[in-house]
């Protein structure tokens, strides 16, 4: 059953979802409350966070014991009930697997650094000098000065790909690789789904190479593949891997890899058409994109918990990104934006919504990131990524309705700003008006579900005689949908090549248009967007609206 193709997947940030005992942190048994939430946004799959024990020093990405859940969150208990409850609504989970690197106060590592002779010494990559794999980029640019830290104790320097305090493992070593075996079972056992593999790229590191992407790292991961297809089939693993299109289809091997990848550089290419108000870098990227053998996946995106990585863009690109999207300097970090979607795009929902209608427009099961699909605003204030962080906004009561701990007491602070608080951005308003954000992403996360060809049909440009407005055909099973967007804020009357001549409905609006030939002459308002069908196939009682043949 192949599930993950024509799935909406939802990324919980645990600490910030929900707070069941009045800890300040959201926790398990708070976000299980929550489940009739997301099952009423439309959502099919959650990714959560890391939730294991850790110090928090990157947000859990830094682990101290695979085994067993950060107390602030709850514990194993929890983790089994939240299952189960998501599971009875249909729902799946994944869970982060942080392969690359441990926590600094891992035992491993802590042992590790006390003594050469450690069982656990070469668990770890150590270097006499910092001098080896000079060709290896630095990630967190904007905190790291190097790949190599000097450890004191252990009188040698130590390799990490992020922050100083995550320890890159060393995969060259059989017991790492099986250490990551055991913990990958421990919580398949308790009837996860599978993962969202972080950093994948960088498991193996080779002296004359960049040390990303190298076949040894994907011949474990097709150990891990393996291991999960025969143990646990059904279950998935998604890759989080910042490359080049050609560069993560190598992660699909032959359907023998990841089920699933995050599609990075279409990301940015989304925000940059919605500000040139054309599509150039889209079909650009679209085009570059390769085909992935039938059993996989793409996962596409507009936000998540990191900044919105410009890493996939070239240098002239990025500059332009970042004075269009981030003109306050402190928006910035490493090779990104720390900014939340609403913010981004100026709180407008006419392009809020239509950035969300680009994405499901293309292929790929998307990804929201939570808050987003209320329009939750961020807090550049809050140091590196916290700002896009911050609790949830249940109610515009206290604390946002999110914990009843004294907001002193909250992990992070609920966001203040006028536009983007509580009192203005919530889910119980958003649940009581039938036009709000949330309600709109919800229609279109029910439509997008019942037509397969927008998540996994076949993708064809159509010529629309504008830069501006966005028109593809989407295939699936002799079933077709025409997606077409109008990038610009303004009207545009243009002429849209269609499959066929015929009436052709809007699956969104119940307006119909009849075509005798292939080109459909149409008026698009500004940030209008249109998933047109044959009018045959169409439903129209399930469309509110009153459907017309017009224009
Ligand atoms: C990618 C994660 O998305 C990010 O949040 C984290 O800091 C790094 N990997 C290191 O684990």
């Amino acid at each position: 059953m192949m599930w993950y193709k024509n799935a909406v997947f939802y990324e919980v940030n645990v600490r910030a979802f929900a707070d069941s005992d009045g800890n300040g942190h959201g926790d398990l048994p708070g976000l299980t409350q929550k489940l009739d939430y997301l099952q009423y946004l439309g959502v099919d799959c959650l990714w959560l966070m890391p939730i294991f024990q850790s110090p928090l020093r990157d947000d859990g990405y830094d682990i101290s014991d695979y085994f067993s859940i950060q107390p602030a969150f709850g514990n194993v208990d929890d983790f089994k009930v939240l299952v189960a409850e998501a599971h009875r609504r249909g729902m799946k989970i994944l869970t982060d697997l942080v392969m690359n690197h441990t926590s600094d106060q891992h035992p491993w590592f802590r042992s590790a650094r006390s003594s050469r002779n450690s069982p656990y010494r070469d668990y770890y990559v150590w270097s006499d000098t910092p001098d080896k794999y000079p060709d290896a980029r630095i990630i967190f640019v904007d905190t790291e000065t190097s790949n190599w830290s000097w450890d004191e104790q252990a009188g040698q320097y130590y390799w990490h790909r992020f922050y100083a305090s995550q320890p890159d493992l060393n995969y060259e070593n059989p017991a790492v690789r099986q250490a990551m075996l055991d913990a990958l079972k421990f919580w398949l056992d308790l009837g996860i789904d599978g993962f969202r593999a972080d950093a994948v790229p960088y498991l193996f590191e080779r002296e004359g190479t960049i040390c990303e992407n190298l076949p040894e790292t994907h011949a474990y991961l097709k150990q891990v593949r393996a291991f999960m297809d025969e143990n646990y089939p059904g279950t998935i693993l998604l890759a989080e891997a910042n490359q080049w299109p050609e560069d993560v289809r190598p992660y699909f091997g032959d359907g023998d890899e990841f089920h699933m990848g995050f599609h990075f550089p279409v990301m940015p290419r989304i925000f940059i058409s919605l500000r040139s108000q054309s599509k150039e870098d889209l079909v650009w990227i679209m085009n570059r994109t390769p085909q992935i053998p039938e059993n996989c996946q793409w996962c596409t995106f507009l936000r998540n918990h990191d900044e919105l990585t410009l890493e996939m863009v070239i240098p002239d690109k990025r500059e332009w990104m970042w004075q269009e999207y981030a003109p306050d300097p402190r928006m910035r970090l490493n090779l990104g934006i720390r900014r939340r979607l609403a913010p981004l795009l100026d709180n407008d929902p006419a392009r809020i919504r239509l950035a969300f209608a680009l994405l499901f427009s293309l292929p790929g099961s998307p990804i929201i990131y939570y808050g987003d699909e209320i329009g939750m605003g961020d807090n550049i204030d809050l140091f590196d990524r916290n700002g896009v962080r911050t609790p949830m906004q249940w109610n515009a009561g206290p604390n946002a309705g999110f914990s009843t701990a004294a907001p002193e007491d909250l992990y992070a602070p609920v966001i203040a700003d006028p536009q983007y608080a509580p009192a203005k951005v919530n889910v119980e308003s958003q649940l009581a008006d039938p036009d709000s954000l949330l309600n709109t992403l919800r229609n279109l996360l029910a439509i997008h579900k019942g037509r397969p060809e927008l998540a996994w049909g076949t993708f064809a440009w159509l010529e629309t005689g504008d830069l501006a407005v966005f028109a593809c055909q989407r295939d699936w099973m002799g079933q077709t949908l025409v997606a077409v967007c109008n990038l610009a804020d303004t009207e545009r009357a243009v002429k849209v090549e269609m499959p066929s001549a015929g009436e052709w409905s809007d699956l969104l609006s119940g307006r119909a248009w009849l075509t005798d030939g292939l080109e459909l002459p149409i008026h698009l308002s500004g940030s209008q967007y249109l998933w047109l069908v044959k009018s045959w196939g169409y439903a129209a009682e399930t469309i509110p609206g009153e459907p017309q043949v017009g224009i």
